[in-house]
C-alpha cells in the first residue's frame, strides 16, 4: 500500500502486527498512575471504541499493558508505516486543498525531526499532544482525505467526532484541547482525564498543528533580549561584553544563547544536564562549554574586558553561578531564568548542592525530600538574584513560573504591597508594551509546496512589504519595524528551518495583512505554491494567561479568558481554514487559555477576502482589549487602526485622575 492508500483507509481492515518500540526514539516520560481499577477498565473500554469487536480480546490485553507501563494508551501498533513528515501539498490524497494543507501541518508536527516524543504523538513541552493515540490520527487523516469544501471536521482533544455539513466559508477543522469545566482543571485532572482518553494537553501549537520547530522561540527570545538591553543601556551603548545570565538549555530554553549571539551580548547559560548542554553545543546553538566555576569566572571576565559577543554554557546549577558572580563582583546587566518551573517537582528544576543523578533518584524514591530541596534552592536562588539587583542588574521572569514558585517556596520575591512580584515578567516590561500592545506578534507561514526556493521568495516579498510600510510608520514603531526587517533579511543565513519550509516574523496587523495579500498575489501568478498562514498562540490576542501573555493587563481582567474565546470564534467566521482553542500551554494546565488559526492562501479572490477580514480581527481584538485595560501603546494602536478602517469602532477608556480616587473613603 502506498502513502495515499494508507491515509485513505484510516483504521486498517486487517489488525496490524504489534511493533517493537523503536530503539532510537525519545520516549515520553511514564505518566502518573492515577486511575482506580474501575477507571482503568473504563480507559480500556474507551480505547476499544475505535476498533471492531473481533479485535477486542487481543487489544484489551495490550492496551491494559500500555496503561500499566506508560500511564497512557497510545495504541503503538496502529502507528502508520510511512515516514511522518511534511510532504508537498499535492502529495496528499484530498478532495479539497484546504484539507491537504491541514494534513501537511499535522504530519509536520509528528515528524521525528520536529517532534519531541513522536511515538507518543507529543510535539513539545513534554506533554504537547497532537492526538492522544494513533487511532485518532488515522481517523482524522481519513476524514481529511474524504472532506469536501463544505464540510467541517470537529476534533475534541484529538478525537475526531466527525465530519459535519457546513459551508465553504466555514473552517474545515475546529479543534478544542483540554477544555474542562473550570472546577476540573487542576494538574491531576489532566492526568486523570488524559489517562481515561477523554482529554489532552495541546500546549499551544502542538494540538493546533502550527509548531514549526525551534525558529519560533529563537525569534521571540531575540526580540526579548534585544529590547531588554535597550531598557538598561544608555543611548549609543551596545550589548557587546555585557552579560545576560540565565539557565536552561532544554527544548525552548536552548534558544537563549543563539538569541544572545544575535543580540550581540555575552550569554552565560547554566544547565545541570550535561547531555542537554553538550547537545546544544554540538548543534552550534552555544559557542563554548565550561564545567568548572573558576574557569567560568576567568572566561567571563575576559569576555567582558574584550567586549566580546559569545555564548557560554556552564554545566552546573544556576544558583552557584549567581552566588559566585556576586563574590567575584562580576556585573550582570540582564538576568533571567528558563528552567522548567511550570513543572517543579518532576525534574523541571534541580536543587543545588546535590548531583543530577541523586536528584533524579530523589524524584523517584523520595519525592517529599526532593520537594523540600527544590524549595530551599529557590529561596537561595531568589536571595542571590536580589543581591545582584541591588547592584543594578535588571532581572525579569521569562514566563517559566520562576517568581510564582519562588514565592510559594517562601523566597523573597514579593513587592511591598504583598500582591505583585518584585520583578516584572518579560511580557510586563518588554514584549507587552513594546510588541503586543502595538499588535506585533509571531506571525508565521509555511510554503506548502515544500520548496526551499519558495521560502526564499516569501522572505524577499515580506522584507519588501515591511520596508515599504516602514517609510510611513509612526515614530513609535520604527524600532520594531527595523528589527523585523533585519530578522527577515538574516533569516536564511541563521539556518533555522527544521521540518516544513516555514518562517516566523513578528509583524503588526498592517504588516500581516499586507504580507499575506502579497503572498496570495504571488500564488495567483504562479510565482510560488500555496501558503499556509498561522501564528504562535503566544500573541497579542490569542492567549489569556495572567502570568505571561496578559501579565501587563492591570484592570483586573487578566484572570478572565474572554479575549482568547472571542478570538477563536471571531476568526472562525471570518475565514480561518482551521481554528483551535486550548486549556494549558507553557505555564500549565488550568493556568492559561490559548487559541490560534491556520489559513490556506491558494491565490484566489476568496483567499484575499478571508485574509483581510480575519487578520484584521485576529490582531485588533487583542489591541482593543489591551486598550480598554488602559494600556497606552494599545490605545495609540487602536486609534490608528480605526482611522485606517472606518468600519472598526472600538470602545475607548476614559482615564480618571488619581486624586479623585485617593480622596474616596472606601
Ligand atoms: N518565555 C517564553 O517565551 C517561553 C517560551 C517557551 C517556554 N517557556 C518556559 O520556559 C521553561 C523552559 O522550557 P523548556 O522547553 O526549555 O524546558 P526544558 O525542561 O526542556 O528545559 C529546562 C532545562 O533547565 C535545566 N535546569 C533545571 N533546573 C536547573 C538548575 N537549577 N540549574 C541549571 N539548569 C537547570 C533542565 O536540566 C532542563 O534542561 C518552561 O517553563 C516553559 O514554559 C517560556
Amino acid at each position: 500500500m502506498n502513502f495515499q492508500e494508507e491515509v485513505k483507509q484510516g483504521i486498517p481492515s486487517v489488525l496490524p502486527h504489534a511493533k517493537p518500540y523503536p530503539a532510537d526514539a525519545n520516549r515520553a516520560p511514564k505518566r502518573k498512575d492515577i486511575l482506580s481499577v474501575d477507571e482503568k477498565q473504563l480507559a480500556v473500554r474507551n480505547a476499544l471504541r475505535y476498533f471492531p469487536k473481533e479485535w477486542h480480546q487481543e487489544l484489551a490485553t495490550e492496551f491494559a499493558e500500555e496503561l500499566k507501563d506508560f500511564g497512557r494508551i497510545y495504541m503503538y501498533r496502529f502507528k502508520p508505516n510511512y515516514h511522518m513528515k511534511a510532504r508537498s501539498i499535492s502529495d496528499y490524497p484530498a478532495r479539497c486543498e484546504q484539507a491537504a494543507a491541514i494534513m501537511l501541518m499535522v504530519e509536520n508536527n509528528l515528524d521525528p525531526a520536529v517532534a519531541q516524543h513522536p511515538e507518543e504523538l507529543i510535539t513539545y513541552g513534554g506533554n504537547g499532544a497532537v492526538f492522544q493515540n494513533w487511532a485518532q490520527y488515522l481517523l482524522a487523516m481519513k476524514y481529511l482525505s474524504e472532506m469536501e469544501s463544505d464540510q467541517t471536521l470537529h476534533l475534541y482533544s484529538g478525537h475526531p467526532m466527525g465530519l459535519f455539513p457546513s459551508s465553504e466559508d466555514a473552517p474545515r477543522v475546529v479543534v478544542t484541547n483540554g477544555m474542562m469545566i473550570p472546577n476540573y482543571s487542576q494538574p491531576d485532572d489532566w492526568e486523570k482525564f488524559n489517562a481515561l482518553g477523554v482529554t489532552q494537553y495541546g500546549q499551544m501549537t502542538a494540538g493546533s498543528f502550527m509548531y514549526i520547530g525551534p525558529q519560533g522561540i529563537v525569534h521571540g527570545t531575540t526580540i526579548t533580549v534585544m529590547n531588554a538591553f535597550r531598557k538598561v543601556l544608555n543611548k549609543g551603548e551596545n550589548p557587546q561584553g555585557k552579560i545576560f545570565l540565565t539557565a536552561g538549555l532544554g527544548g525552548m530554553s536552548g534558544a537563549q544563547p543563539k538569541a544572545g549571539n544575535i543580540a550581540n551580548c555575552v550569554t552565560v547559560c547554566a544547565e545541570v544536564n550535561a547531555n542537554a548542554a553538550t547537545k546544544r553545543h554540538q548543534q552550534g546553538w552555544v559557542d563554548e562549554l565550561i564545567d568548572n566555576m573558576d574557569a567560568l569566572v576567568t572566561r567571563v571576565k575576559a569576555a567582558q574586558a574584550n567586549e566580546e559577543v559569545v555564548s557560554i554554557a556552564y554545566i552546573g546549577n544556576i544558583v552557584d553561578v549567581w552566588e559566585s558572580f556576586y563574590e567575584q563582583e562580576i556585573f550582570i546587566h540582564l538576568g533571567s531564568d528558563q528552567t522548567s518551573l511550570h513543572n517543579p517537582w518532576s525534574g523541571g528544576y534541580y536543587p543545588v548542592d546535590i548531583s543530577y543523578e541523586e536528584s533524579n533518584r530523589l524524584i523517584r524514591e523520595e519525592p517529599e525530600v526532593f520537594k523540600e530541596k527544590v524549595q530551599s534552592t529557590l529561596k537561595r536562588h531568589a536571595d542571590a538574584v536580589n543581591k545582584h539587583t541591588a547592584r543594578g542588574t535588571y532581572f525579569f521572569d521569562y514566563g517559566n513560573a520562576f517568581l510564582l514558585e519562588a514565592s510559594r517556596a517562601g523566597g523573597d520575591v514579593m513587592a511591598e504591597n504583598g500582591i505583585d512580584f518584585k520583578y516584572p515578567s518579560y511580557v510586563q516590561d518588554i514584549l507587552g508594551p513594546m510588541c503586543f500592545d502595538y499588535g506585533f506578534g509571531p506571525f508565521r507561514w509555511v510554503c506548502a509546496s515544500g520548496k526551499p526556493e519558495d521560502l526564499d521568495k516569501t522572505d524577499a516579498i515580506a522584507a519588501s512589504v515591511l520596508k515599504k510600510i516602514m517609510q510611513e510608520s509612526p515614530e513609535e514603531i520604527q524600532q520594531q519595524m527595523q528589527d523585523n526587517i533585519t530578522w527577515i533579511e538574516d533569516a536564511k543565513q541563521n539556518k533555522l528551518v527544521v521540518g516544513s519550509q516555514a518562517r516566523i516574523l513578528y509583524a503588526d496587523a498592517q504588516g500581516r495583512m499586507e504580507i499575506a495579500k502579497a503572498f496570495n498575489d504571488a500564488v495567483n501568478t504562479g510565482e510560488i505554491g500555496p501558503i499556509v498562514l498561522g501564528r504562535d498562540h503566544h500573541d497579542v490576542s490569542g492567549t489569556d494567561s495572567p502570568y505571561r501573555e496578559t501579565s501587563n493587563i492591570y484592570d483586573g481582567s487578566r484572570f478572565t479568558a474572554d479575549m482568547a474565546i472571542h478570538n477563536v470564534i471571531g476568526d472562525s467566521f471570518r475565514g480561518a481554514t482551521w481554528v483551535s482553542i486550548h486549556n494549558g500551554g507553557g505555564v500549565g494546565w488550568g493556568e492559561v487559555v490559548n487559541g490560534g488559526f491556520g489559513m490556506l492562501l491558494d491565490g484566489s479572490e476568496a483567499s484575499e477576502r478571508r485574509l483581510k477580514s480575519m487578520l484584521l480581527f485576529d490582531v485588533n481584538n487583542g489591541i482593543a482589549r489591551r486598550s480598554w485595560a488602559r494600556n497606552e501603546e494599545a490605545n495609540f494602536a487602536i486609534k490608528r487602526e480605526m482611522a485606517r478602517t472606518p468600519k472598526l469602532k472600538v470602545t475607548l477608556a476614559n482615564l480618571v485622575e488619581d486624586d479623585i480616587l485617593n480622596n474616596l473613603s472606601l
